[in-house]
Formats: C-alpha cells, sequence, structure tokens
C-alpha cells in the first residue's frame, strides 16, 4: 500500500469498552509465542498476527492493548504494524481488488486498470468506499507475470485483465453475482 498523507495529530481515535486483546489471545501469547524469545517484544509480530486473525484488521485500541501487555512503547507497536503493508491498520471493505503494480503488470500497463478501480468507485488506493463494500489496494507481484496485468478480487485472480472487465467485475461482485459466470478468464490462484 503506498505512503497516504493524512492528519494524524486531528484524527479521532475510535474507542471501545471492550478490549481488544481478549482473555484468550493473552493466554496464547504468554504460552505460546513469549516462551520462545528471549524479550516480550519478540512476540509482537505473532501478537499482531492473532488480532488480524480474530478481527480483520488491527485497531488502534488493539495497538496501545498489546504495547500496555507486551511492556514495550506504543511507538513500536505503530512502527512495526505499519511497516509490513499485510497489516490492516483501518477496517477493509467486504470485498479487496488488489492490483498488482510489479514490473510485468507494470510493462502491461496495470495503471489502466487501478484508474478504472478507482474512478468507478470513486476511491483512492488504500481506501474503502462509503459503503464499506470495496477497499482497493495495490500489491507486489502475485506470480501469474505472463498473464498480466493482473488483479485479485478477494480470493480470485483475474487475469488479462482489462479495465472493460474489471468493470463488469465489480457490477457482478455488486450484485452478489460470481464474477466467474461472467465468461471470461478468471482462476483461483490456488487452483
Ligand atoms: S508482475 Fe504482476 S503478476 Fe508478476
Amino acid at each position: 500500500m503506498p505512503w497516504i498523507a493524512k492528519d494524524s495529530a486531528g484524527a479521532s481515535i475510535e474507542t471501545r469498552t471492550e478490549p481488544y486483546l481478549t482473555q484468550s489471545i493473552k493466554d496464547k501469547v504468554t504460552t505460546t509465542y513469549i516462551p520462545r524469545y528471549e524479550k516480550t517484544k519478540g512476540a509482537l509480530i505473532p501478537t499482531l498476527h492473532e488480532i488480524q486473525h480474530k478481527y480483520g484488521w488491527i485497531p488502534h485500541q488493539a495497538m496501545m492493548e498489546i504495547a500496555e501487555f507486551l511492556d514495550i512503547s506504543p511507538g513500536e507497536v505503530i512502527d512495526t504494524a505499519s511497516f509490513y503493508e499485510e497489516f490492516w491498520l483501518n477496517r477493509k471493505g467486504e470485498h479487496v481488488i488488489a492490483v498488482c503494480r510489479s514490473i510485468a503488470c507494470e510493462i502491461c500497463d496495470h495503471s489502466k486498470i487501478t484508474e478504472c478501480a478507482k474512478s468507478k468507485l470513486g476511491i483512492d488506493i488504500g481506501q474503502t468506499t462509503d459503503d464499506a463494500k470495496f477497499t482497493l489496494v495495490e500489491l507486489e507481484c502475485l506470480g501469474s507475470c505472463g498473464t498480466a496485468p493482473v488483479a485479485l478480487m478477494d480470493e480470485t485472480l483475474h487475469e488479462q485483465l482489462t479495465p472493460e472487465r474489471l468493470d463488469q467485475i465489480i457490477d457482478a461482485v455488486r450484485k452478489g453475482q460470481s464474477p466467474d459466470n461472467l465468461g471470461a478468464e478468471g482462476s483461483n490462484p490456488g487452483a
């Protein structure tokens, strides 16, 4: 995900009474992860994974709770979580569109795919639509360079993608239909 300038100082931070770091996560971190490392800080990344696995993203409050639990500074938790683009620090939409931006897809004009998604959804890279339906991101090589440009719609890889095809895919997904039934190319990367 690219860097996006934002007004951090003026941002409001959502909090809730119930902790994100539940007793069961604490127990797992204490018994499984912390003993593997010399310092509790070593358990930071596995703990972030636990939070993301449970909630789908890592809320700011959760990072503060992790800092207190592992006895490290909030800044260290935020630095680590924000360094890895695999960690989601904002709530994801119901569907995630991930356009490959690496070299083969770049040569095959991946920017047309990204621009199509941006204008159709009215969002920028790293943002989620107001109805929380779609999140748009760009990722590095998705391992399908021979069929560039490619993009993932959730778990499904769409190859030799065109803006017109992406337009159809978004419409289908919005209507709750499977884009695989549109009759064009599309395959599951795990298949
Ligand atoms: S560069 Fe896009 S799939 Fe490899």
